[in-house]
């Protein structure tokens, strides 16, 4: 491996960095390099310098950024290059990602990752050993694109205890909600449209059912309250739970929809929950549309805090992804070695939790319901709802495309899961209600 600290007063030598993934985020990584390559060897006082990079078909064909005299097959040659210091993985998935990042760490070399669903299921295995390797293994790219919230959160935000953090952190989805509500577009022609623009996962059923932000709140949480959370922990439900319907509905209300990543940590349990979430339109968080994403944050110290900033796409990611090799060299270069530990304190010092069970979590909700349209059916709805213990604070009517049937939005005081869910589960046994009752949860925020 090149030593970078050099005897005297010659210049250090370039930070050797190789990629693992050349794709949205490999090559924006590469275009930042090119573009600001002048200024961050200023900051630095010496280059980074890519010298290989990994994919799976080298035949593809690439932005001409892409030096194709670097690329090879062989993701173990980048891994096992001796002039590759850090380890810039960009490829995604489980395998081989895991494999070769254990392989670099192992061999001491540092590692940068935008892998979410690495390290939401791996991140103890990877962190523990990059610890014990005294290398570093840095993530800011895997939550809210570029938004810089790993560093605010570990760096900035140290002195705080940190109690909540919620956002907005899939931009694929926030891009397919915003692109319905504000142009009535189609949920599917919207997600073609997100992975055209680089936006989505390989797999873009982990941006549609909430996967991928529970990958986010997994790692954000964790590093936040320094606790060790299960992939999965958090309850989930993704964008495809929301109709056009229930947009109009909560526009109809004073409501937008967005999908939302919660976690809450009261000294004992920890609550974390990803779902469509119906939020007044009055607060700053509604207005956040398309690939954008927002992270506030409640915090000791400081109280709350908002960060927004493009939360996917090649460009933003790939300024995580360079802010963190810049780091892992400019560590290197100042004092020879860096700080390892992952989640800001030494691992063995990250605590157990105890995780709230989704049922005993209570918000107000949303409760869409199509039944008879008739002054008796209303009553037993009513009274249905009563004796589950919901209390209705706001109701909307409408008349339902099919004849005779009406159409109620209600909007309850705060309940748990359970007590709606039981709710919703008598309403449908009515005679009087037809089809799926749709139910969403509403924040508005006040106990932030
Ligand atoms: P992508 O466009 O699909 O690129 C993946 C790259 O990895 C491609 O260059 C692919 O090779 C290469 N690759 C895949 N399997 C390989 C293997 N077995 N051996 C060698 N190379 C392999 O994905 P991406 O959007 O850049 O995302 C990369 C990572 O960043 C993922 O973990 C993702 O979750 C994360 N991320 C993405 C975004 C975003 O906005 N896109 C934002 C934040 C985080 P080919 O080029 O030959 O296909
Ligand atoms: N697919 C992810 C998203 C990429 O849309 O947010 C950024 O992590």
């Amino acid at each position: 491996m090149t030593d970078v600290s050099q005897p005297n007063d010659a210049p250090p030598a370039p930070v050797r960095i190789g990629l693992l993934g050349c794709g949205t985020v490999g090559t924006g990584v590469l275009k930042i390099l090119r573009d600001n390559g002048a200024d961050i060897e200023a900051r630095l006082g010496t280059p980074i310098e890519v010298v290989a990079i990994a994919v799976g078909d080298m035949d593809k064909p690439r932005d001409p950024v892409v030096d194709r005299e670097l690329l090879t097959e062989d993701p173990n040659a980048v891994v096992g290059h001796p002039d590759v210091q850090v380890v810039v993985e960009v490829m995604g998935g489980y395998e081989p990602a895991r494999t070769l990042l254990l392989a670099a760490l192992a061999s001491g070399k540092h590692v940068v990752t935008a892998n979410k669903a690495l390290l939401a299921e791996h991140g103890a295995e990877l962190f523990t050993l990059a610890e014990a390797q005294g290398v570093a293994l840095r993530y800011e790219a895997a939550v809210a694109g570029g938004i810089p919230i790993i560093d605010a959160v570990k760096n900035s935000l140290t002195g705080n205890r940190v109690t909540a953090v919620a956002g907005i952190i899939n931009g694929t989805g926030n891009f397919i909600l915003t692109e319905m509500t504000n142009h009535g577009r189609d949920f599917s022609d919207v997600l073609k449209e997100a992975q055209a623009l680089g936006y989505a996962e390989a797999d873009p059923s982990f941006d549609v059912d909430g996967t991928d932000a529970a990958q986010k709140l997994v790692l954000l949480a964790s590093l936040a309250f320094g606790v060790a959370i299960d992939a999965s922990a958090p309850f989930k439900q993704g964008v495809d739970a929301v109709s056009t319907d229930d947009i109009d509905n909560a526009r109809a209300l004073g409501y937008s929809i967005k999908h939302l990543g919660i976690a809450k940590h009261d000294g004992q349990t920890v609550e974390l929950r990803v779902h469509p979430t119906l939020i007044p339109e009055s607060l700053p968080i509604a207005t956040v549309d398309g690939v954008l994403n927002a992270v506030m944050l409640q915090a000791s110290g400081v109280g709350e805090l908002m960060l927004i900033g493009p939360g996917a796409g090649s460009r933003p990611t790939a300024s995580a992804v360079c802010a963190d090799i810049i780091a892992v060299a400019r560590e290197l270069l100042i004092n020879g070695q860096v700080d390892a530990r992952s989640l800001g304190l030494p691992f063995d010092q990250v605590l157990a939790c105890s995780i709230k069970a989704i049922d005993d979590v209570a918000s107000a909700w949303y409760l869409s319901v199509e039944h008879d349209d008739s002054a008796e059916a209303l009553g037993v709805l009513e009274q249905t709802l009563t004796d589950a213990g919901i209390e209705i604070i706001n109701a909307v009517r409408n008349d339902s495309e099919s004849s005779g049937k009406r159409h109620s939005v209600l909007v309850t005081q705060p309940a748990t899961t359970a007590s709606i869910e039981a709710a919703v589960s008598s309403l449908t046994k009515l005679e009087a209600t037809h089809g799926r009752i749709s139910r969403l949860r509403i924040e508005a925020f006040n106990d932030a």
